[in-house]
């Protein structure tokens, strides 16, 4: 069990040596009790030099993180030796669990041929082996594979993509996008842009392109409404972009699958370029290997991440249809030309890990499994917090769900709380705002989801007790707005 240690927060700026000093003096001075533990120190040495993305660092040590010094399976394990279950895949990007004995090998192998070789113009055998495999499952016309390393850059990638299409066919007018509310795709300037405000986006209006912006999932009339934009504006838009089936930044916003299929099919009737922004989606995560299948849907240009490489190392791609493809050709470094790439994009060892992971979902049937636990996961979740007033809404699609807490007040910070408890449960969460965030490994076992979901019950009563709300815990004008605590 973990026992919770105050810690001396705030003080990102203390030396090194200043845990030492603290331990003296309290020696001499037996007050408060600071025993440091190496998880303690370790923090602290982080907290000098590292500078957490989605994070307040004058925050951070007392939000209890944690420092991984070790994984087994779907455990991490801190510098004490303690487990915890993954129980967001280490932020949606592991599918099958950490120091998997194949994947790691796959790794091994390629080292032995090669960690990495420039794809700007040059190939490298293993990345045409994932490519061949990847056109095989990808629900994209013919696919054409540019490798990035995180999903914003694949985002970026298709945006640009979209855009310059219609200039080399010749087309003038298609330079506006379509986006949702509520969307989330990565944090470079394009794809911030397509994103909707919140996340801490609103900062960089100034830098931010506009886009027409369709109502978001949870609003019944989204689909219709974005069908009519399609409608209006087709002769002005270069594409519109959607994450299709789960909208998992916002809380795991579930969309109307029969109104996916038929937006999906208004972008084909009205010649409008669809990218799928599967970076979250993808490999499994809804039980199909990718959420625009589930509706049919035939993207234009299709973004993949995270669990591409399983989770181990960093590559993103951006598929585009032949269709897409074939409008680049032309000669030698001419106009037509595509003129963007990333240094590392096409990495040979991230290559080779997809390319297993790939192999694994098969041969594991992992896809089955997700349906499977899902189902048991969305009867657990219903049946042991439905009745909890600190619980608003439970949303749950495969293995991506989120719990929408109700705080009688803002500032409570119950996502965080609840995260924090879970910790003495041995479950890794990580909230975003007030929804708590459940995206296990998918190949989490029967009894890891009885697990995870008694944790979640068991902390939702440790730390949102509607009965017990004292005062907000921080001064409303210094709280973060909910959309800007933790996110991907
Ligand atoms: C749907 C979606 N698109 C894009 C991204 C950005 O990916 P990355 O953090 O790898 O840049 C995320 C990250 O959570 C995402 O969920």
């Amino acid at each position: 069990m973990f026992t919770h240690r105050k810690r001396i927060v705030g003080d990102t700026r203390t030396s090194h040596t200043s845990i030492v000093a603290r331990t003296m003096a309290t020696m001499s001075n037996p007050g408060p009790v600071f025993t440091p533990t190496s998880t303690d120190a370790w923090i602290e040495r982080d907290a000098n030099v590292v500078w957490h993305g989605f994070t307040q660092m004058q925050t951070f040590a007392e939000n209890r993180p944690l420092i991984v010094a070790d994984s087994d399976g779907h455990y991490l394990i801190d510098s004490d030796g303690r487990r915890y279950f993954d129980a967001v895949s280490s932020l949606w990007v592991t599918t099958l669990g950490h120091r998997v004995p194949e994947l790691d090998d796959a790794i091994i192998q390629q080292l032995g041929r090669g960690a990495h070789s420039t794809m700007l113009g040059n190939g490298n055998q293993i990345v045409v082996e994932l490519s061949e495999a990847l056109a095989k499952v990808v629900p994209v016309d013919t696919a054409h594979f540019l490798y990035a390393s995180d999903g914003a850059s694949a985002v970026e990638q298709a945006l640009k993509m979209a855009f310059q299409y219609w200039v080399n066919c010749g087309i003038g007018g298609h330079t506006k996008f379509l986006a949702f509310r509520g969307a989330y795709h990565g944090d470079t300037i394009g794809a911030l842009s397509v994103g909707d405000d919140g996340f801490g986006a609103d900062i960089f209006n100034a830098l931010r392109f506009p886009v027409l912006r369709a109502p978001a999932f949870n609003d019944p009339n989204c689909f219709d409404t974005a069908i009519a934009m399609i409608e209006q504006h087709a002769q002005e838009l270069a594409a519109v972009i959607i994450e299709p089936s789960v909208q998992a930044a916002s809380g795991m916003q579930l969309c109307d699958l029969d109104g996916l299929r038929r937006f999906g099919a208004a972008c084909k009737q009205h010649n409008v370029l669809l990218i799928c922004d599967e970076i979250a989606t993808g490999f499994g995560r809804t039980g199909d290997l990718f959420a625009s299948t589930t509706c049919g849907l035939q993207p234009d240009l299709l973004c993949l991440g995270k669990g591409l490489t399983a989770g181990y190392l960093a590559m993103s791609v951006t598929a585009a249809s032949d269709e897409i493809f074939r409008a680049f050709l032309g000669p030698d470094l001419g106009d037509k030309t595509f003129y963007h790439g990333h240094s590392f994009g096409g990495n040979a060892l991230a290559a080779a890990v997809a390319l297993r992971h790939l192999e694994l979902i098969d041969a594991w049937d992992v896809l089955a499994n997700v349906r499977e636990r899902s189902a048991e996961m969305e009867q657990l979740l219903h049946d042991r917090l439905d009745a909890k007033p600190a619980v608003k809404e439970i949303r749950l699609r495969g293995v991506m769900g989120g719990v929408e807490l109700a705080p009688p007040q803002p500032g409570l910070r119950w996502g965080r709380k609840v995260a924090a408890a879970a910790l003495d449960h041995g479950v890794f969460l990580r909230p975003i705002g007030d929804t708590v965030i459940l995206m296990p490994p998918c190949t989490i076992t029967s009894q890891q989801v009885h697990d995870v979901v008694h944790a979640l019950a068991a902390s939702i009563d440790a730390a949102c007790d509607p009965a017990a709300i004292g005062p907000a815990t921080i001064e409303p004008a210094t709280i973060e707005p909910a959309t800007i605590e933790p996110a991907p």
